[in-house]
């Protein structure tokens, strides 16, 4: 009999399986049109997988209660998948989804096997093709005494750092697929910090692309070390073989996405989080996308393009990489803020500790930072923000000057660094014990009669302006 099957043999669903194998685990494989599984037999013949070409048998041949772990495209085929499977499962069988589905999907999936004696089990998974098939970092929520019957299974495939998997059971319903959706935001947000300290470098202060490399190494061995940063400095270093030029200058400046870091904004509305970073980020994606009308505004409209001092280019370095690291701070500090009222709004009691835990290794934004984010959340578990924590609060009172030189200098010279104002503009926003919502108030009250609260007395009150 086979311990577990996998449904879906795209890469990261053959790589998944063979990792499984390669820990011992007999698992089954099917895909829906045979020619994967013929693909997935050819090239990776393993003495611990059985392929099949039947449902049935691929379904019978599993130990009960039945592991089944779907990696298909996110979206309707999961649910088309998952009613194929119904009429062939018993009660207390598992279906687990390890794509990127919406959390609301997979709320709504749990509900839905739930009634009908099954149980669901949404896996967020991270680390692309390399960490599925080595260690991806998973994100599984569900039915924990579900849980237990595939916890072996997941916590021996996940990344392992310190002796620890990355993989731990997170919380009811959906709540793993919103980790891992939150977690996309926040890589969409390292990126693009990333890159703007990148297009600093390289537009204002005029260094070259092997100088930038050279740099992002030093800098990945400090405070900023962290996996985006080690593969864009490995980027940095590659050079297109047809023209010679840095490979990163022939690549079209319009980027993809596929939608998580939209649905993470997206709820961020809903639940009330301020999650600019991020959502910068979302937004420099699309701005990205009109590179004709870029092209033509940039002959249309006024404004400086030039570079900064080339004075002291080694201290502004400097300044840049500390810009990098605070926002990287206020990115993560937004991010679990957001954790953590979607836990309270949807009942969920995720730990922002162990969620910190799970991110160390085999994900995309796996960094040196999270350990003492993990620390600051298992030190105080009432800390709503990381801003407050003693260990970053020093370093944001260390570099928040820099920030603001890197800020304005981008501004007086033209660069926009959205994520880099962003995470300023938040910082002194949520320092400013004062905001200007009281005029707001009076607005609203002037034009609405929507009352206001006074700072010296209870109660709602309405002025005839
Ligand atoms: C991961 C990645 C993975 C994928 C993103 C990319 O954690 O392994 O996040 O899930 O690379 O979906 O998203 P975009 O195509 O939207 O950039």
């Amino acid at each position: 009999m086979n311990s577990i099957g996998v449904f879906g043999l795209g890469v990261m669903g053959a790589n998944l399986a063979l990792n499984m194998a390669n820990k011992g685990e007999k698992v089954a494989v099917y895909n829906y049109t045979p020619d994967l599984t013929e693909a997935f037999q050819e090239k990776h013949p393993h003495e611990n997988t059985t392929a099949y070409y039947e449902l049935t048998q691929f379904i019978h041949s599993l130990e009960k209660p039945r592991k089944i772990f779907l990696m298909v495209t996110a979206g309707a085929v999961v649910d088309s998948v998952i009613n194929s499977l119904l009429p062939l499962l018993e009660q207390g069988d598992i279906i687990m989804d390890g794509g990127n589905s919406n959390f609301q999907d997979s709320n709504r999936r749990y509900g839905y096997l739930k009634e009908k004696g099954f149980h669901f089990i949404g896996v967020g998974v991270s680390g692309g093709e390399e960490g599925a098939l080595n260690g991806p970092s998973l994100m599984p929520s569900g039915d924990k005494e579900a849980y237990q019957h595939v916890a072996p299974i997941l916590e021996k495939i996940a990344a392992q750092v310190d002796g620890k998997p990355c993989c731990s059971y997170l919380g009811k319903e959906g709540s793993g697929h919103y980790v891992k959706m939150v977690h996309n935001g926040i890589e969409y947000a390292d990126m693009q910090l990333i890159t703007e300290a990148y297009q600093f470098l390289r537009e204002r202060l005029g260094l070259n692309v092997d100088d930038i490399a050279a740099i992002f190494a030093e800098w990945n061995k400090g405070e900023l070390e962290s996996y985006l940063m080690e593969i864009t400095a490995d980027i940095l270093t590659h050079v297109d073989e047809e023209t010679k030029k840095p490979l990163v200058d022939v690549i079209l400046d319009q980027s993809g996405q596929k939608g998580t870091g939209k649905w993470t904004s997206q709820n961020a509305l809903d639940t009330g989080v301020p999650l600019s970073i991020i959502t910068e980020s979302v937004f420099m994606r699309f701005l990205s996308n009109v590179k004709e009308e870029r092209m033509m505004a940039e002959q249309e409209l006024a404004g400086p393009n030039q570079l900064a001092d080339a004075a002291d280019k080694g201290q502004w370095v400097e300044l840049v990489r500390q810009a990098l690291f605070m926002g990287k701070i206020i990115t993560y500090a937004q991010g679990f803020y957001q954790y953590k009222q979607a836990s309270e709004q949807y009942n969920w009691d995720l730990q922002l500790d162990e969620i910190a835990l799970i991110f160390r290794g085999g994900c995309i934004i796996r960094a040196g930072i999270l350990n003492e984010i993990s620390k600051a959340f298992k030190e105080d578990k009432e800390l709503s923000n990381l801003l407050l924590s003693p260990y970053f609060k020093t370093i944001l009172n260390n570099y928040q000057a820099s920030m603001r030189k890197v800020v304005i200098k981008g501004m007086e010279t033209g660069l926009a660094l959205p994520c880099f104002n962003a995470s300023l503009v938040y910082y002194d926003g949520y320092r400013s014990a004062k905001s200007g919502a009281n005029l707001i108030q009076a607005q609203r009250d002037y034009f609405g009669a929507h009352t206001y609260q006074r700072v010296d007395k209870e109660g709602h009150f309405h002025t005839e302006w």
